[in-house]
């Protein structure tokens, strides 16, 4: 039977609901309201629990896995929403593909990608196991045509795939730094039109990062021999890599060797790629679910101070992560090899969204030490009590099947998931939730977003500055225009300065600020952390040198940048005036 729900939805949120998850007839008429879906969502999840539990049990999960996502406290990524009880059924967001050196190898990946991608899944693929262009070709005589040139065709086939009918596929695309067809591989996207469906980085090993310090070579590695094949000036490599950021905002650098350094299963194999925005570093086959706790719900007052509900947040994380290890019992796979490798490790990412609005409440600046202290304290927290109830789960439910010669057998911890935390993009339930995306800052105070949803254009003020702009009594009839016109609140007279300093933007915040923000919550986080540095357009080349070095020296596992307008389209534009 199902009641009635007051879920707090905003306009926005109903536009993003209506566009691409509730369900239409063939007419496309919308069938289903935001509650049906929810509780569609909770139903389906819940018998995750069938196997352990009894029926009564289950229903009880079931209104408690509604009550989590209904009241925004937390919300499952995208295919969770969209496919839970429906045919598809696939829920989770993250793939990894491999990618074989051999015809037969490349096209079955290609075949794989479209099964994940009509199901809204991103895939990643290291193309670092290819063969060289130049290189032979046995069966015909030929010379091979090498990794960017097979990339075009995962491309191609992504362009022509609308994931079911709901969203466009993604791709992460790596190649190793010491793969032959490097330098081709970081400039293949500088004319903005090649690979448009990728996002690229390269796969940076300690060893590189050490010739760069050094101002030395390093050698090039035939993938099939395993031979050296040429060297390389390090610092040469890494300047065209930053050029092309500097101008395109790719390739990003994943850091391989401390990729691998924390991967929970290396007797079953090496990490060799992430999802497509870096969160999940996966092994070929794997694939993973995220979920996402919204910060901006877990705070409560005493005493007319605001402080973080640690009470709150601890039995969310424990519900959060019950929840995302039903997933996998719930979800189906596109692929047999899939559900293998998923039910072997059983990896989930649990994070969060509105750490800026958190911050805002609490008064503390996103541009400040404290805000790192706060990042580190709440991810530490999430950490701890994931482990906790991830061993709990494990004493239920039985350990991971990989986890007799994983890490954790080495460390006498037992666990049901080998890993469990991460940070997601949360692109698009951040909107459904009505709060700040990830452990983003405020990209702007006012902004269009487009690009987003097919055809459609958001205009957004944050109301979170409408309030306090009503609370210091300011007359916002004068104040908006001006606000909406600058993006920002900098140039704008008469905003008190506690404003200013609580409302500071993405672009005002210098980059050293992001990656300390990054690396505090890589720190408690066992999968990787979604961020983008975003830089003002005026950044010169150098200072993203500086930022990728720097991600490798503080232990980041991966680094993407963005430097303003350097893309003809992006997500997220600055003001509504033009
Ligand atoms: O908010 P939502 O759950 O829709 O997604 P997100 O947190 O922005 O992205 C999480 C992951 O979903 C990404 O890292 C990709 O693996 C995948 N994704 C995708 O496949 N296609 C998209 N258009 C967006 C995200």
């Amino acid at each position: 039977m199902q009641t009635m729900l007051e879920i707090k939805l905003s306009k926005n949120a109903l536009k993003v609901l209506e566009a691409r998850y509730l369900k239409r007839d063939a007419e496309r008429r919308i069938i289903e309201t935001p509650e049906e879906l929810f509780h569609l969502v909770a139903g389906c999840i819940a018998q995750g629990e069938a196997m352990w539990v009894s029926p009564q049990q289950i229903d009880h999960w079931r209104r408690e896995y509604l009550e989590l996502m209904t009241s925004l406290d937390f919300l499952p990524n995208s295919p969770t929403l969209m496919n839970a009880g429906k045919p598809l059924g696939q829920l989770s967001a993250c793939f990894v593909l491999p990618v074989e050196d051999s015809m037969e190898g490349i096209f079955e990946a290609v075949k794989q990608m479209a099964l994940v991608q009509r199901t809204g899944g991103g895939t990643g693929f290291s193309f670092s196991r290819l063969r060289p262009k130049g290189d032979l070709v046995a069966s015909t005589s030929g010379e091979a045509s090498g990794p960017v040139s097979f990339m075009k065709i995962f491309d191609c086939a992504t362009e022509n795939i609308k994931q079911g009918g709901k969203r466009r596929g993604a791709n992460m695309g790596v190649l190793r730094v010491d793969h032959p067809d490097i330098m081709e591989f970081i400039t293949a996207k500088l004319d903005g039109v090649t690979l448009q469906n990728f996002n690229i980085s390269v796969g940076a090993t300690d060893t590189f990062m050490k010739a760069l310090e050094q101002d030395s070579d390093y050698e090039l590695i035939h993938p099939r021999t395993g031979k050296c094949v040429g060297r390389l000036r390090a610092n040469a490599v890494f300047d065209t890599i930053v050029h092309a950021a500097w101008r395109t905002g790719d390739p990003g650098l994943l850091f391989l060797d401390t990729i691998n350094r924390s991967n929970p299963t290396p007797r079953v194999g090496e990490i060799e790629a992430t999802n497509p925005c870096g969160e999940i570093p996966l092994l070929p086959y794997e694939s993973c679910n995220l979920g996402s706790i919204n910060l901006s719900r877990m705070i409560h007052e005493r005493q007319g101070h605001p402080s973080v509900d640690w009470q709150k947040l601890r039995a969310t994380v424990r519900k959060a992560i019950r929840f995302l290890d039903d997933v996998i019992e719930a979800g189906r796979y596109p692929i047999p090899e899939i559900e293998r490798m998923t039910k072997s490790n059983r990896k989930v990412g649990l994070g969060l969204m509105g750490f800026a609005e958190l911050l805002i409440r609490l008064g503390v600046s996103y541009a400040s030490p404290e805000a790192v202290t706060v990042a580190e304290n709440i991810m530490r927290f999430i950490d701890e009590e994931s482990l906790a109830i991830s061993q709990e789960l494990a004493a239920e439910r039985g350990v991971f099947p990989n986890w007799k010669g994983s890490v954790y057998e080495d460390r006498g911890i037992q666990l049901r998931n080998a890993t469990r935390t991460a940070i997601a993009p949360t692109g698009t339930i951040s909107i459904i939730a009505g709060t700040s995306a990830g452990i983003e800052p405020l990209f702007a105070l006012a902004y269009k977003r487009s690009h987003v949803l097919d055809g459609q254009t958001l205009y957004e003020l944050n109301p979170l500055l409408l309030e306090y702009l009503a609370r210091y009594g300011l007359d916002t009839n004068k104040i908006i225009p001006e606000i909406l016109e600058r993006g920002g609140l900098k140039d704008v007279d008469g905003i008190p300065g506690e404003i200013k300093r609580l409302f500071v933007t993405s672009l005002e915040i210098p980059f050293e600020q992001h990656l300390r923000i990054q690396a505090a919550f890589q720190r408690h986080v066992d999968n990787s952390v979604s961020k983008t540095i975003n830089l003002p357009h005026d950044t010169a080349p150098s200072l993203v040198a500086e930022a990728y070095r720097q991600a490798w020296e503080m232990g980041l596992k991966g680094i993407t940048i963005y430097r303003y307008g350097s893309k003809q389209t992006q997500v997220l534009e600055l003001g509504v005036g033009e």
